[in-house]
Parts: structure tokens; sequence; C-alpha cells
């Protein structure tokens, strides 16, 4: 079963092919009016959504499927403390593939392992956001041909970014990207993904100004400082407003810089960049439900399969990551990756730590 939580578990040859889906549907939509008819998405958002959640209803509605879910765990078992396990061995068996969105890191992978359809990762906290990514590459591509050689700058908040981790991790593919990680030092990419560059050999520079880096970039992705992640207000209000791009700052810049932005913005992009020709964060959103549609109608083929007999897992060993889903679904098999850096958590790329298991204290 092919589930969607890290998009650069894809081939190559996979998303090309994903992304010529995509080419001929935004070129001929009405060839796919009926695509997935009497299929069901089921839409599971634990965390608030605007565009990602109605892209993905959007998108299942013009191949001629249907969705079922919530928005507002609130209104669901989950509230009466139902276990993920248990929603989505449930709704797997109504649903043909399933979407899902929750705060805690590595938890579209803990529901993968329960599910008998395709389960999509549409963001888990701070961790990994794959559909933003396709957005994004659908976007580079169609506008520009192709991500090589290309001087990427990345703006705002790129620990909490969940988008910036999905789309750094996936131009991993390119050929000779050049990355300029603009942060302060606070808000710079977490370990992990400095990690995954570094064994990549991937090229980046961590900057805190974005002024002097700008006439450079052939892409500048802006993004919010994550409002929602923070553990105090005063951290938060003392980094809020940090980067604003405005029609003055982009004066400097290439005529065929696009700039982009997963959206919602709040302050970091100034309403006078909207009419410049260079800003495609409206069109990148329109993209993205064609980019859905073409995963969906992939999915979907899929089927239903019984998921595998879940993996035992180390009892010994322990996530550190307070905001690890393995924290809160205390069920879950603990699963490891090994890194260069030592043994990591296979749900949320933290390193984990020696512990005893529940049964043993
Ligand atoms: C992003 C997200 O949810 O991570 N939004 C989106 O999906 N388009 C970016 C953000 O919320 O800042």
């Amino acid at each position: 079963m092919r589930h969607i939580n890290d998009l650069s578990e894809l081939s190559m040859e996979e998303f090309q092919e994903l992304y010529r889906l995509t080419s001929n549907i935004i070129d001929r939509p009405e060839g796919y009016a009926d695509a997935c008819r009497g299929k069901v998405l089921g839409s599971l958002f634990y965390e608030p959504s605007t565009r990602t959640n109605l892209s993905f209803s959007t998108a299942m509605m013009r191949l001629g499927g249907s969705v079922v879910g919530f928005s507002d765990p609130r209104s669901t078992s989950t509230a009466k403390g139902e276990s993920l396990k248990d929603t989505f061995n449930m709704v797997s068996s109504y649903a043909d593939l399933i979407v899902m969105r929750n705060p805690r890191e590595g938890a579209a992978k803990a529901a993968s392992l329960y599910s008998s359809v395709p389960v999509i990762n549409a963001g888990d906290g701070g961790h990994l956001h794959p559909t933003q990514t396709l957005t994004d590459m659908v976007t580079i591509l169609r506008l520009r041909g192709s991500a090589d050689n290309m001087k990427i700058g990345i703006c705002g908040d790129l620990k909490y970014g969940r988008t910036v981790h999905s789309l750094i991790k996936f131009l991993q593919k390119y050929k000779n990207v050049q990355f300029y990680l603009i942060a302060p030092r606070e808000l710079s990419i977490p370990e992990y993904i400095r990690r995954f560059m570094a064994e990549h050999k991937m090229q980046f520079f961590e900057v805190s100004g974005l002024e002097p880096v700008i006439p450079m970039l052939d892409v500048l992705y802006m993004t919010r400082i994550q409002q929602e992640r923070f553990s105090s207000e005063s951290e938060y209000r003392s980094l809020k407003g940090i980067y604003c791009l405005n029609a003055r700052k982009l004066q400097e810049a290439k005529p065929e810089l696009l700039v982009m932005h997963p959206l919602p913005r709040v302050d970091e992009i100034a309403q006078d960049v909207d009419d410049d020709p260079r800003a495609v964060y409206f069109e990148q959103a329109r993209f993205g439900m064609y980019a859905r549609m073409a995963l969906l109608l992939t999915l979907s083929k899929q089927g239903h399969r019984r998921p595998p007999k879940t993996p035992a897992g180390n009892p010994y060993r322990c996530c550190t990551n307070p905001k690890c889903i393995t924290k809160t679904e205390p069920y879950l098999p603990m699963l490891t990756v090994e890194t260069s850096e030592g043994e990591c958590c296979a749900y949320c790329d933290k390193p984990v730590e020696k512990c005893i298991p529940r049964s043993e204290e």
C-alpha cells in the first residue's frame, strides 16, 4: 500500500508521472470529471486548515468523487478518547482514501500502520507537508521548466515551518540547487534537516538578512511565523514581523524571480507585492488543487488492502521529541531508523534515547 507521508520517498519517475498527470488535468480538467466517480475521500483535519482542506475536497469533487470527514476534532470520538489506531481502522473501512492533518509530529506515518487504504499526510505538526511540496514543485516546473541550477531563498520560520522541511528534502532530487536559508537563529532549520542536507551534500547558506540575498535568487519562498507552535506568546511576539517583503525590496530582485508562499500570509509579504508579475502565490494555490486531483486519482487505483501485521519495534527506545505522536498514542511500536548521527524516530525523525518499557518499570 502506498501512503504519502514524505514526498521525498517517491522516486523521480513516480513524481514525474504525477507531474505529467497534473499538467494534463490543468490543460484539460473536463476530461477527468468522472475519474473518481463512486470513490469516497475521508478527510480528517485535527488542526485548522483552509486551503489544504478545501483544495482536497474540491479536488475530489472535480473528479466526480465525494468527501466525508471533519475539520473540528471536538465533534468526533477523538474527543471521547478514541485512539488514532481505532479511528483509522474504522474510517478506512468506509472511505477509499484518507487525507489527514494532525498537530502531532509523525501522526500520518502512525495512522498509515492501521489503515487499509492510502493515507495522505496533509501536515503533521511542524514536521512535514508533502502535498504542499507537490504544489510548490508543480508551480516551479510549470513556470520555469526545471529546478536544476536554481538559487532558492527560503525565508521566515524555518524551524516550525513544515512546508520548508518537505520542500528542502524533495529538492535534493535536483542538480546544483543552492539554498539561502534566511531566518533568525531562533527559527533556523531543525537539526535533522541540517543533517539531511549535509548527508546529501546539498549546498546551503544560513543567513539572517533578506535584503542582501534577494538579487541572487531565482525563487524566494516566504513563510509565516508559525504562532501556534511556540511555547510562549512572548517568544512569538519577539519574532513576529521580523521579515517583510515589499515592492521596494523587490526592485533589487531578478526580473524572472518567483515569489512563492504556501499561504496563509500574515505580514511577511506586503500587499504592494501582489500585483508584481513575480508574485505567484495565488497561482501556486490554484496549482495545488490540480496537483491534489492527480494524487487522489493515482492513489484511488490501489483499492482496499488489509494493513500488514504491525511491526514489533524496539521497546527499549523512546523518542526525545515531546511533540512526537508516540507520546500520546502509547501503543505505537517504537520504530527507528539509523542515520549518520545515530538512531532516530521513524515517525518524527528526531533522536531516540534508551528507556525502560512501561511493563518493566
Ligand atoms: C501551510 C501549513 O499548514 O503548514 N499552509 C498550507 O497548508 N497552505 C503554511 C502555514 O500554515 O503557514
